[in-house]
């Protein structure tokens, strides 16, 4: 077998066999195919696509690629959950620990950001202390005594994926189906779960940008989780506004602490008490009372533990930018339109996401919301504020923030103002 046959397989249209996925993955891992063979093989999947059979092969290739975790000792079921990218997605953070408070163990292997997307290792890692990476027997431990660990995935867990998905990032290959697909459920299968809810996003913000791309992105996985023995579900959300108020790190984990305190964001809390409902459901807890933990307090108490037990320290004042600027609102009226993937890339210029992989964090950077779609806003008052340590990126996240970004439809000449008397 050699790449080249393989590459002229995909670039020609044809499915590939059995044989040649086993190989390239296995050749691929161990360093004998090269990585512009494999740039080219991913770019041939992304133009050419893969049919259901070789997904699940290349799904199984790269779990075989590494070593499985298991978490049968424990005495809680497990149930874990993956979105596929947002902006303001910080759900993780309050919901692993409300479905830990709710009964089950939630081992949450997490990713860094991705473009303009956020992670939620690089949130997590603005707690003063904090460590993303944990050896096996210390993610046990976390999740023995906390009850959720929210962690970077090990070297040895589907190290195909790490070298793949480090590769698409750099060759405009993240946006296939068949490669999202295998990406992460390769990892979620070799985690061990026994149970997965899916958060397809969909929208300007998410990398499916259609609801049948989501669709049939939703169906691919969960087809393999099932065939794996994951209970796997998947909802499809919305990812046209940034959800919650905050896109950045450090302002991402504020927002989140204030959901288990028992405020927050209306989107973010019901997201988090959906998202709950369907873990608990799929962990076989159908009778768990998501949304007493989350207002009792039992949440912001295994998130305590949890934060702790990584080395970091709840109760440290999280870090704030350097420098501000605020946007006013450029009319009265309805705000229509504010665009999550403008918001994303804002964000994402202002530090807190990377230009290259290497790129250190901003972990006070990104952007907050003073306002959201559907609500009354007044010329001057103030709509969005960017957050960076380093002002010279300023004119970089204002001109993602430009054009249709922002849409206020302006008051009608009769019609009332803010505050008037009805
Ligand atoms: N998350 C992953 O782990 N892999 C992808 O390809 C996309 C999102």
């Amino acid at each position: 077998m050699d790449a080249i046959t393989v590459i002229r397989a995909k670039r020609d249209g044809h499915a590939l066999t059995p044989g040649q996925i086993d190989w390239v993955i296995d050749a691929y891992t161990r360093g004998r195919v090269a990585d512009e063979q494999m740039s080219a093989l991913a770019m041939a999947i992304l133009l050419n696509g893969m049919d259901r059979a070789e997904i699940a092969r290349w799904t199984a290739a790269m779990i075989a690629s590494g070593e499985r975790m298991d978490f049968s000792a424990l005495p809680r079921p497990t149930v874990d959950k993956h979105s596929t990218g947002g902006v303001g997605d910080k759900i993780t953070l309050p919901l692993a620990p409300l479905v830990a408070a709710c009964g089950a163990a939630v081992p949450q292997l997490s990713g860094r950001g991705l473009g303009h997307t956020g992670g939620t290792l690089d949130k997590l890692e603005s707690v003063p202390g904090w460590r993303a990476g944990l050896s096996g027997p210390e993610m046990m431990e976390v999740l023995g005594s906390a009850g959720a660990v929210i962690c970077a995935a090990g070297e040895g867990l589907a190290p195909a994926d790490r070298k793949l998905y480090a590769l698409r990032d750099v060759t405009g290959t993240v946006e296939s189906i068949p490669l999202i697909a295998s990406s992460i459920m390769s990892k979620k299968i070799a985690e061990g779960t026994g149970a997965l809810v899916l958060d397809v996003k969909v929208g300007s913000g998410a990398f499916m940008k259609t609801l049948a791309d989501a669709r049939e992105l939703a169906a691919t996985m969960v087809e393999l989780g099932t065939d794996h023995g994951v209970r796997t579900v998947a909802l499809l959300t919305d990812m046209s506004v940034p959800l919650g108020l905050t896109a950045g790190n450090a302002l991402e984990v504020r927002e989140s602490v204030e959901v288990l305190a028992g405020g927050g964001p209306a989107d973010v809390v019901e997201l988090t008490l959906a998202l709950a409902r369907e873990m608990l459901d799929a962990a076989g807890l159908p009778d768990a009372d998501p949304e007493r933990a989350l207002r009792g307090g039992g949440a912001m108490d295994v998130w305590r533990r949890m934060i702790a037990a990584q080395g970091g320290d709840p109760d440290a004042p999280l870090p704030v930018a350097r420098e501000r600027h605020t946007l006013p609102a450029p009319a009265s009226g309805v705000l229509t339109r504010l665009d999550a993937y403008a918001v994303g890339v804002a964000a994402w210029r202002l530090g807190a996401g990377r230009a290259r992989k290497e790129d250190p964090v901003q972990a006070g950077a990104g952007v907050e919301l003073h306002a959201r779609p559907g609500e009354r806003v007044t010329a001057g008052q103030p709509l969005l504020t960017l957050h960076t340590d380093t002002p010279e990126r300023f004119p970089a996240a204002l001109a993602a923030l430009a054009d249709d970004a922002v849409v206020i439809v302006p008051d009608g000449p009769g019609e009332p103002g803010p505050g008037a008397a009805p």
